[in-house]
């Protein structure tokens, strides 16, 4: 994956040569603490570029009143946003869109991913479902609709997220546009090895989510990472999103805290010899799981073709 840099910030070059800062804003659960307008503009005052919202996570419209009053130039923003589960039947895929445009009060997104690889019922608005809501769409109706997306000047890249390497494989060959991105969990816990590089050998780039562990996997805790921060004089955190942007993924770390908002953007040279260490880590823990509610979607992170509703 190539990696630029323009004017100080370096980008991911996505497969359709859009760039894509490789260090983003996350904003799950980041209108919580009631700080997210704040939060937003502190974090484009001090240099973000790239943020990444959902649909799922009801919090768009303050995400767009706070771009319109940090009076960043569009042209400038990189934003990312998902469509929600209940919006994959074909027909329902351009009004997603537009319901996210209207949210953040943009003409246009930079990313439009779809969220997850499974489906729910159009009426289901909630992640608090059971097997019974979910939907019967093939996710290439899915992907079709979104492909015809480009070129309506609403999007500039469409992807994926939390899609694995056997949905990419059968997908792949049946794309009139391949996914520019994949979005996924990626820390030391869940290194996803063999997926990055699948993605990243068919030109697909990766977003990594939850670079920090998301408040659940301690990865900031372990003792590896903790090392390489003490010889580096930096943070836990600023190791783990180092690792991630050296091996060619964009880090989308949330913070509601303007000094590690700072800190999470000043990456450092990690050696051959930390990213290795890094790399050799065994522990394995993952904080997004569906299948932890709905056992119906192991396939989602088990990769068990037999049961996933593709094509
Ligand atoms: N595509 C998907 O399905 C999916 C799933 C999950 C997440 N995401 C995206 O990925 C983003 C990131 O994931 P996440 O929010 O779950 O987790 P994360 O970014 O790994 O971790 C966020 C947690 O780390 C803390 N934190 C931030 N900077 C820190 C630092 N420098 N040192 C110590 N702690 C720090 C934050 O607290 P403070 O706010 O107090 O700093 C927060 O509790 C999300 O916000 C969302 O945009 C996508």
């Amino acid at each position: 994956m190539f990696v630029l840099q323009t004017s100080g910030v370096s980008n991911v070059k996505l497969n359709n040569g859009v760039l894509m800062p490789e260090v983003g804003l996350g904003t799950w659960k980041a209108h919580e603490q009631g700080t997210l307008r704040e939060t937003v503009k502190a974090a484009l005052g001090m240099g973000y570029r790239h943020i990444d919202c959902a649909k799922y996570y009801g919090n768009q419209r303050e995400i767009g009143d706070a771009l319109k009053e940090a009076g960043v130039p569009r042209k400038d923003l990189f934003i990312t946003s998902k469509i929600f589960e209940n919006r994959h039947r074909p027909e329902l895929v351009a009004g997603a869109l537009d319901e996210i445009l209207d949210e953040l009060q943009l003409e246009y997104l930079d990313l439009l991913l779809v969220h997850w690889p499974y489906a729910l019922n159009p009426e289901i608005d909630h992640d608090d479902f059971t097997a019974n809501d979910l939907d019967d769409v093939p996710i290439m109706d899915t992907w079709r609709a979104m492909e015809t997306l480009i070129g309506t000047g609403k999007v500039r890249a469409i992807g994926v997220s939390n899609f694995n390497r056997s949905i990419l494989q059968r997908m792949l060959p049946q794309c009139r546009v391949r996914p520019a991105v994949n979005q996924i969990e990626v820390h030391p816990y869940n290194p996803e090895h063999k997926l990055v590089g699948y993605c990243q050998a068919n030109d697909i780039a990766v977003t990594g989510y939850c670079p920090l562990g998301g408040g659940r996997v301690d990865v900031l805790g372990d003792s590896t990472i903790q090392r390489i921060a003490a010889a580096h004089g930096c943070s836990p955190a600023q190791v783990l999103i180092s690792w991630q942007v050296a091996r060619g993924i964009a880090a989308i770390p949330k913070s509601n805290n303007e000094s590690r908002l700072k800190q999470n953007l000043q990456t450092v040279t990690l050696t051959l010899d930390e990213m290795q260490a890094i790399g050799q880590i065994t522990a394995r823990q993952r904080k997004v799981d569906p299948s932890r509610n709905t056992p119906e979607l192991r396939w989602v992170f088990h990769e068990d073709e037999a049961k996933c509703p593709l094509i």
